[in-house]
């Protein structure tokens, strides 16, 4: 082999691996992310990417293992917030109203977990449209819980802020799902 035709050949190998690499892990997160914010207006792509790297071994994934990853980090979110209430209701004292919110919200979040689990089932048997009925039903559990706090003036909701991570997590869950049962390569 000339050594001429030795070059070609090691710059086109380069080349390949110069641009493949970047189509797989954080440039996959990236393009998710991008489409997601596109054509769902609830979800911030800042909020996407940052969730997504966040977790183990995401910038490996494919869009399938993305699916999983962000169903995960709904589980831990709802698992962590349920707690987080029952922390807030042992150990501050609160008015009738509120402490009847935190209640609703605790039993909400219960069931979100158990949503969330049924999800993370039906999606690894690839029954995408059940999965999404119970990630939806994830997304109205934080709407509902926060609505609770809203419905009586002048009162603030200690969750707030939790409640729009599991409101845009599970969005982002949902989303990703619309892209593989679509088949669509991102
Ligand atoms: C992906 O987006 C992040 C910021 O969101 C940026 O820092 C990074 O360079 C991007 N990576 C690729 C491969 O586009
Ligand atoms: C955005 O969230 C609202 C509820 O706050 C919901 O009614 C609407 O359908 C969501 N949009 C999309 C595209 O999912
Ligand atoms: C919940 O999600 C938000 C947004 O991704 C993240 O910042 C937070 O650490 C998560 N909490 C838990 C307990 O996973």
């Amino acid at each position: 082999m000339s050594p001429f035709f030795s070059f070609i050949l090691l710059a086109l190998f380069l080349f390949f691996v110069i641009s493949i690499q970047p189509a797989n892990g954080q440039n996959l997160i990236n393009e998710t992310c991008k489409t997601s914010a596109r054509d769902d207006p609830n979800i911030s792509y800042n909020f996407c990417t940052t969730s997504l790297q966040a977790a183990p071994a995401s910038r490996c994934a494919t869009l399938r293992g993305l699916g999983k990853i962000s169903m995960r980090l709904v589980h831990y979110n709802v698992t962590d917030t349920r707690c987080y209430i029952k922390h807030l209701m042992k150990n501050r004292k609160w008015d009738p109203y509120s402490k009847q919110c935190l209640k609703d919200c605790f039993e909400l979040f219960s069931d979100a977990i158990s949503s969330v689990k049924q999800a993370m089932k039906y999606y690894k048997s690839k029954q995408y449209d059940d999965a999404n009925v119970q990630i939806s039903s994830v997304m109205d559990a934080a709407t509902t819980c926060e609505d609770g706090f809203k419905e009586r003036k002048g009162l603030v909701s200690p969750l707030t802020e939790r409640n729009r991570n599991t409101f845009q997590l599970s969005a982002v869950a949902l989303s990703v799902l619309h892209m593989i049962q679509k088949g669509s390569d991102v």
